[in-house]
């Protein structure tokens, strides 16, 4: 894999990348990494590479000729270009895994100050950021990238590592142990000291599902398929506590087990929408009134007054 950035600051990644699995993936040539400073590729012998915005406004800009004269010199056929920006699709291990097995390899754009001339974006073949949050430069965003992706490259990281993890597979990792058996008078679970692996393996499966529903609701791994919402549903669970369980909305639920044959009971009205308690509880976890409202089916109105509720008692 090869990886050049095109950066103010070079000297930046010498160290986060030299270490560990990263700096042994490059000892071992596994990874080259070209490191090019953008001030090189100034066309004025004062090597400006930023000037003000055309229109006024706070702050300086990167202008597109110096980046432009990088890229025609450190751009190899086939590679693509990213820019990083926190106007990008968000990096996830999906795009980490895309970008891994890009066998020309790629080049990182870094950027700095008010961020970039808008025609460098005609340069280049990709957006990426690292979140929704502003960075004051574009270094440690392409060194998150860098190693997310280089431990993907075969070879880096023994493959069997890669394979539970968090975001492999649209589930989080099951929680991990090791000695002691005992610290603080909390126990390892027991199935993990019996030595029975296909009862290791389902205990794991299942703390994987629990821990995803509880934490990410959001994940494909934390949906349920049709047999299991079915299941619970014959077991007597109601469509609005099957919703909350698994993060879907009641109106997704009640269509998911139409869609798996089963007969629906008639809603109850007054167990609609999460319980004060549930409101007050996910509100000071910081969840919004108006992501409650979707995630239970609800109007936001119903959750603003389960709210004050809480807050009058
Ligand atoms: C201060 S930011 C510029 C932000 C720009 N004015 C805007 O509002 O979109 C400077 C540089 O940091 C980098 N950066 C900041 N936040 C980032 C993020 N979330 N992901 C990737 N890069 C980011 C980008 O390269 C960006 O050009």
């Amino acid at each position: 894999m090869r990886i050049d950035v095109i950066t103010l600051f070079p000297e930046m990644f010498e160290g986060p990348l030299r270490e560990s699995i990263i700096g042994r993936a490059r000892e071992r040539g596994l990874l080259i990494l070209g490191l090019h400073d953008l001030r090189e590729y100034a066309t004025d012998r004062h090597h400006v590479v930023d000037d003000a915005p055309y229109g006024g406004g706070a702050g300086m800009v990167l202008k597109v000729e110096p980046i432009a004269a990088a890229l025609r010199d450190v751009k190899r056929e086939g590679a693509r270009v990213i820019l990083l920006s926190p106007q990008g699709r968000v990096f996830t291990q999906e795009v980490a895994r895309e970008l891994a097995v890009s066998t020309s390899g790629f080049v990182l754009v870094c950027g700095r100050y008010e961020g970039f001339d808008e025609r460098v974006r005609s340069l280049v073949d990709d957006e990426i950021s690292i979140g929704d949050y502003v960075l004051t430069g574009g270094e440690l965003a392409a060194m998150v990238v860098i190693d997310a992706v280089c431990r993907l490259v075969p070879g880096v990281i023994e493959a069997a590592s890669l394979e539970h993890e968090s975001h492999t597979s649209g589930l989080l990792e099951y929680p991990q142990y090791t000695r002691p058996p005992e610290f603080g008078g909390m126990r390892v679970p027991d199935v993990l000291l019996s030595g029975d692996h296909k009862a290791i393996a389902q205990w794991r499966e299942s703390e994987a599902r629990k821990r995803t529903r509880d934490r990410r609701p959001d994940l494909e791994g934390a949906r349920p398929d049709a047999a299991e919402l079915a299941g619970d549903y014959a077991s007597g669970v109601g469509s609005y506590r099957l919703a909350r369980k698994y993060g879907l909305s009641p109106a997704t639920v009640r269509a998911r087990l139409r869609a798996a044959g089963v007969a629906l009971r008639p809603a109850r009205q007054a167990a609609r929408g999460p319980s004060a308690e549930d409101v007050a509880r996910l509100h000071a976890s910081g969840i919004g009134v108006r992501e409650m409202a979707r995630r239970f089916g609800v109007s936001h109105v119903t959750i603003l007054n389960r709210l004050k509720r809480t807050q009058k008692s």
